[in-house]
């Protein structure tokens, strides 16, 4: 089982240090979603991808069906680089499709018990494939992923839609920058659809939802010391119209101090207050389409679902 480490723990505390200082010093207050997922979190998410109302998974898993031999027949790789691989779960789709040229499939990602447990779990069941993990930092060190052989890359699930627009222009060209001409990028992602379907899955019946985004305050309890208490926060979904995205916020139910000794730093909340923890960007066709070619892709194959919801692209680099 190969796993390398590009972030190693203190290299990741270091970062959420810099991120939850700066986030919760801001007016208003916000942190990146990358925090919602140690050990905990990423249960949590794929708790949420079994719920009725988080249709993404589904139905990005519907696509992936109907379309993997397509990609498998135009992209052709020998590696498959998969960045925010989480559990790897819907990547046994491709992995099939693309089995007659894959020697190496090179999950990536930030949380590093879901990303070895995805590694143990695929090299038993595709004993014929090199199975590489990294856990690393999808925003900034895409250049030392491994390399051999033509490579593609996936970016499943719409974890694209989780990154402000700076950063996702600034990941795409990153993506883009360590392909060669004719390697191939496949991103999932959500397209801006009823109101009512976006909300509930965001904010679903059974609370998961709530437990996932209140697992970040656990994090900066257990990494940083400080002393949220999660039953005083209750969890928000709220549509930005203007920027089409679904926001997750946690409320402070009554004015509150935190302390962070791991910052050295006390954070007071008046009641109501929130904190931005995700934003969820959902897409139109033809923006995203224009955000690739920018980046240095050409768009091949927009596969879209019966109901308008999700998208998979398939992109070639320039
Ligand atoms: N691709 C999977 C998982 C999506 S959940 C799916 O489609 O179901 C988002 C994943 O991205 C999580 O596993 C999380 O740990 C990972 N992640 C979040 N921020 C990251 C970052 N900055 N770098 C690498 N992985 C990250
Ligand atoms: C991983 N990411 C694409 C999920 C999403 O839908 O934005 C994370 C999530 N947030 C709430 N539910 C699921």
């Amino acid at each position: 089982m190969i796993v390398d480490v590009h972030l190693r723990p203190e290299e990741l505390d270091e970062k959420l240090r810099e991120d939850a200082r700066r986030g919760l010093t801001s007016a208003p207050k916000y942190l990146s979603p990358t925090w919602l997922y140690d050990a905990q979190g990423s249960a949590l998410f794929e708790e949420i991808t079994r719920l009725p109302e988080y249709y993404p998974t589904r139905t990005e898993f519907a696509l992936l069906q109907q379309r993997a031999a397509d990609f498998a027949e135009a992209a052709r790789p020998e590696m498959l680089v998969e960045l925010g691989s989480g559990s790897s779960e819907k990547t046994h789709v491709l992995l099939d499709a693309l089995e007659s040229h894959l020697h190496t499939y090179v999950p990536q990602d930030v949380s590093e018990p879901a990303l070895r447990s995805a590694v143990a779990r695929l090299s038993v069941e595709y004993p014929n494939l090199t199975v590489h993990g990294v856990v690393g930092d999808f925003t900034d060190s895409l250049a030392r992923l491994p390399s051999g052989g033509k490579r593609a890359i996936a970016f499943l699930g719409g974890t694209i839609g989780n990154l402000v627009p700076s950063e996702r222009a600034e990941f795409l060209a990153g993506t883009a920058g360590i392909l060669r001409t004719g390697e191939w990028l496949l991103l999932g992602a959500g397209l801006v659809t009823d109101l009512d379907a976006l909300l509930a899955a965001y904010d679903d019946a059974a609370g998961v939802t709530a437990e996932f985004d209140k697992n970040v305050l656990r994090v900066l309890n257990d990494r940083l010391d400080a002393d949220f208490d999660p039953d005083r926060f209750v969890h928000r979904a709220v549509w930005d119209a203007e920027n089409e995205w679904i926001e997750m916020r946690l409320e402070a139910t009554e004015a509150m101090v935190v302390r962070i000794p791991g910052l050295d730093l006390d954070i007071t909340f008046d009641e109501g207050e929130q904190i931005r923890t995700e934003i969820s960007a959902k897409f139109r066709l033809s923006g995203l389409a224009q955000e690739l070619e920018d980046a240095g892709f050409s768009v091949r194959h927009e596969w879209v679902d019966p109901a308008g919801r999700f998208v998979l692209l398939g992109a070639s680099r320039r």
